[in-house]
C-alpha cells in the first residue's frame, strides 16, 4: 500500500509533470498549521525562485489543478505561496482500512536496500558493563531494528575490546600475584575484573609495571603461545558475562568479533599506508599526519613505538574487513560522542587509503547518562554504576508498584517477574530514547517509571488499555468493521496514524530513535483524547462501534510496532498495586 503522504505526493508529481515544473519540488509534508490543513506543499516557493516567477501565482496554478481531485476537500494558497491541502474524510478512512490489513502498517520497504554494518555495544574484556554501555546498546539496538524494518540487510557486530594494553595489564597482574599463568583458567569474571582493577592502579603508580604490561601486550599481539592461551580464557569468560547483559537488554548481535580479529588486517593496513607513502615514522612510531581543518588534528598513530597496534589502526583495519568480507555499503558506529575525534580521524584515514570507496561511514555519538548533579551517573560511593545494578534498581522500583505474586489471578512469581522486567526495561529504554542521541540526560528513577507522562510504561499502559477494550468487545460479541470517519477526533487520530511511515523514515535517515519515541507518545495521547470524546462500546450505533474498534486495534498495532522499533516489549496486560 501507499501511505497517505506518498499518494498525495503522486498526485502533486503528476500536476508538476503536466505543468512542466521540476518534480524535485513536488512533495508535501504534514501541515505546520493543522487548523488550516492536513498537509502542505512548499514547492511553489522553490519553483518560483528557480523560475523567477511569482510564487503565489505558481501556487495558485497547482492549487487549481489539485482542487479538481476527488480525494481533496479544500486547497488554498496562503502566505507567500504555501499550498494548504485538506483531504476528504473518505480518502483518509480508505487509507486507514488499507493500513489495518497491511502487515507493514503502511511502511514501504526501501527500493534500494543496503548492507549496513552496525557497530555498537563495544564492551571490553574484564570490565563489567556499566552505565556508559547502556546508551550504546539501547540506541544501537533501536537503530538496528529501524534500519532492518525499512528493508535493509543489517549486520550487527559487538566489536569486543579484546586486544589493547588492558590485556597485557591483566596478564602481568596475574603473573605478578601468582608467579605465572598456570591458574588463569580457574578465574571467573569477578576474579578477572579484580585483577584488571588492581592492574590499573599499579600501572598508574609504577612506570615499570606499566612498561611490563606494554611489553606483554606486544608479545601477546605477536603470538606468544602462553599469553594467547591465557588471553583466550579471559576473552571467553568476558564474552559470556556480557552476553547475559545484552540478553537482558534484548540487544542483538550477529557477530561477536573483536579488535583481535582485525590483527592481521592491521599489518596489511600499515603496509598499504607505507606503499601509498601516506605514513611516516616519528620517534619510533608509525603515524599518519592529517590536514588541519578548523580545529587541530592530531596525527593518527598506526603502530606505537613499542610495536603495539593502536585503537585507531584497529578501527581502520576493521573498516576494510567489513567492506571486503561483509560488503558493507554503510557502517554505523553508536559510540559515546567523546570519541568523535577518533572517528573523524579513522574515517579520514580510510578515505586517504581508499579502503572504503562509496561506503558511508557514520558515527552516531551520544551524550552521557547523568545523575541529578548533571555529572555522569555514579553509585552512592562515587564509583561507576554497574549496568546490572542499575537494572536491578529499576526493577525494584517497578516491583514496588505491582501487586504481589498470586494477588492477581494467573500471576504467580514468574509472571510478575516477567512483567517487572518488561516494564523496568521499557522505563530505562524509553527514558533514554526520548532524548536525541547527542544530548545527555538525567537518570531519574522517580520519574521514568511512572505510568503517566512521557514514559515507556505510559505507552505500554496505553497498549494494554486498548487490549482490554478489544477483549471486552470480543466477549460482548462486538466485531470490528470498516473504518469510517465521523468525528473530528477520529480524523485527528487517523491522520496521526497515517504519519507512522514518515516517522520511521525520518528516524532511519537521521539515525534518531527519539523521532519514533515522540511519535508513539503523541499517538498514545491522541488516542486518549479520542477515547474521551468518542465512546466505543456505547457508540450511537453498530457501524460506529465497529469502525472505532478497528481504529483502536490499528492504534494498538502501530504503538506495538513503534515500541518494537525502540526495543521495548508490550505486555498484553499491565497490573497496578491496589
Ligand atoms: N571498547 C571501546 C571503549 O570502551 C568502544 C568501542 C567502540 N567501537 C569502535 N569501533 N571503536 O571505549
Amino acid at each position: 500500500m501507499l501511505s497517505l503522504e506518498k499518494q498525495l505526493n503522486e498526485k502533486i508529481k503528476n500536476i508538476f509533470k503536466t505543468s512542466g515544473f521540476d518534480e524535485k519540488f513536488a512533495f508535501v509534508k504534514p501541515s505546520d498549521r493543522p487548523d488550516l490543513s492536513d498537509f502542505q506543499c512548499n514547492g511553489a516557493l522553490a519553483l518560483a525562485k528557480s523560475l523567477k516567477q511569482n510564487p503565489r501565482e505558481i501556487g495558485q496554478k497547482i492549487a487549481d489543478e489539485l482542487a479538481d481531485d476527488n480525494d481533496i476537500e479544500t486547497v488554498s494558497v496562503d502566505g507567500p505561496g504555501f499550498i494548504n491541502i485538506k483531504l476528504k474524510n473518505e480518502f483518509v478512512a480508505q487509507n486507514m482500512n488499507e493500513m489495518a490489513v497491511d502487515s507493514r502498517l503502511g511502511c514501504a520497504k526501501t527500493k534500494n536496500p543496503k548492507t549496513v554494518v552496525m557497530d555498537f555495544g563495544g564492551p571490553n574484556v574484564a570490565k563489567a558493563l556499566h552505565v556508559g554501555h547502556l546508551r550504546s546498546a539501547v540506541i544501537g539496538e533501536s537503530i538496528r531494528r529501524i534500519i532492518d524494518f525499512l528493508g535493509n540487510k543489517v549486520i550487527s557486530d559487538v566489536h569486543f575490546g579484546d586486544w589493547g594494553t588492558p590485556m597485557g595489564m591483566i596478564l602481568s597482574q596475574i603473573i605478578f600475584e601468582d608467579g605465572d599463568l598456570s591458574k588463569v583458567e580457574t578465574y571467573d569474571i569477578e576474579a578477572i575484573s579484580a585483577f584488571y582493577k588492581k592492574a590499573n592502579v599499579r600501572c598508574k603508580e609504577d612506570e615499570k609495571a606499566a612498561e611490563t604490561a606494554r611489553l606483554i601486550t606486544a608479545e601477546l599481539q605477536n603470538g606468544n603461545k602462553e599469553y594467547v592461551k591465557a588471553w583466550k580464557h579471559l576473552r571467553a569468560v568476558s564474552v559470556n558475562a556480557v552476553k547475559e547483559n545484552y540478553d537482558e537488554l534484548d540487544a542483538h548481535f550477529d557477530l561477536w568479533l573483536g579488535e583481535s580479529d582485525a590483527h592481521e588486517m592491521c599489518e596489511k593496513i600499515v603496509q598499504i599506508a607505507k606503499d601509498k607513502n601516506i605514513s611516516e615514522v616519528d620517534e619510533g612510531a608509525t603515524i599518519i599526519r592529517l590536514p588541519e581543518t578548523n580545529k587541530p588534528m592530531p596525527p593518527v598513530i598506526l603502530v606505537k613505538s613499542d610495536g603495539g597496534f593502536g585503537y585507531q589502526l584497529t578501527d581502520i583495519a576493521t573498516i576494510k574487513m567489513r567492506v571486503d568480507d561483509l560488503k558493507a555499503d554503510e557502517i554505523i558506529y553508536v559510540v559515546d560522542k567523546r570519541q568523535s575525534l577518533h572517528f573523524e580521524q579513522v574515517f579520514q584515514v580510510a578515505k586517504m587509503l581508499s579502503i572504503a570507496p562509496d561506503v558511508n561511514l557514520k558515527h552516531v555519538g551520544f551524550g552521557t547518562v547523568n545523575g541529578a548533579d548533571g555529572k555522569p551517573f555514579k553509585t552512592r560511593d562515587g564509583g561507576v554504576m554497574n549496568l546490572k545494578d542499575l537494572i536491578e534498581m529499576s526493577k525494584n522500583k517497578v516491583r514496588s508498584s505491582m501487586p504481589k505474586p498470586d494477588e492477581v489471578e494467573g500471576y504467580g512469581k514468574a509472571e510478575i517477574e516477567k512483567l517487572v522486567s518488561e516494564v523496568a526495561m521499557a522505563a530505562i529504554k524509553f527514558q533514554d530514547l526520548k532524548n536525541t542521541a547527542a544530548s545527555g540526560y538525567i537518570f531519574d528513577l522517580e520519574d521514568f517509571a511512572k505510568f503517566d507522562g512521557k514514559t515507556g510504561p505510559y505507552i505500554q499502559y496505553a497498549i494494554a488499555r486498548i487490549n482490554s477494550i478489544l477483549r471486552k468487545a470480543d466477549e460482548s460479541g462486538a466485531i470490528q468493521g470498516k473504518i469510517i470517519i465521523f468525528e473530528n477526533d477520529e480524523r485527528t487520530l487517523a491522520l496521526k496514524l497515517a504519519g507512522f511511515e514518515n516517522a520511521v523514515l525520518r528516524a532511519g535517515i537521521d539515525k534518531e530513535p527519539s523521532i519514533i519515541a515522540d511519535y508513539a507518545y503523541s499517538l498514545a495521547q491522541i488516542f486518549s483524547s479520542f477515547y474521551n470524546t468518542c465512546p466505543i462500546m456505547s457508540a450511537e450505533n453498530e457501524q460506529v462501534k465497529a469502525s472505532r474498534l478497528k481504529l483502536a486495534a490499528l492504534v494498538r498495532d502501530v504503538l506495538k510496532q513503534a515500541l518494537y522499533l525502540l526495543g521495548i516489549k508490550a505486555p498484553e496486560k499491565m497490573l497496578k498495586a491496589n
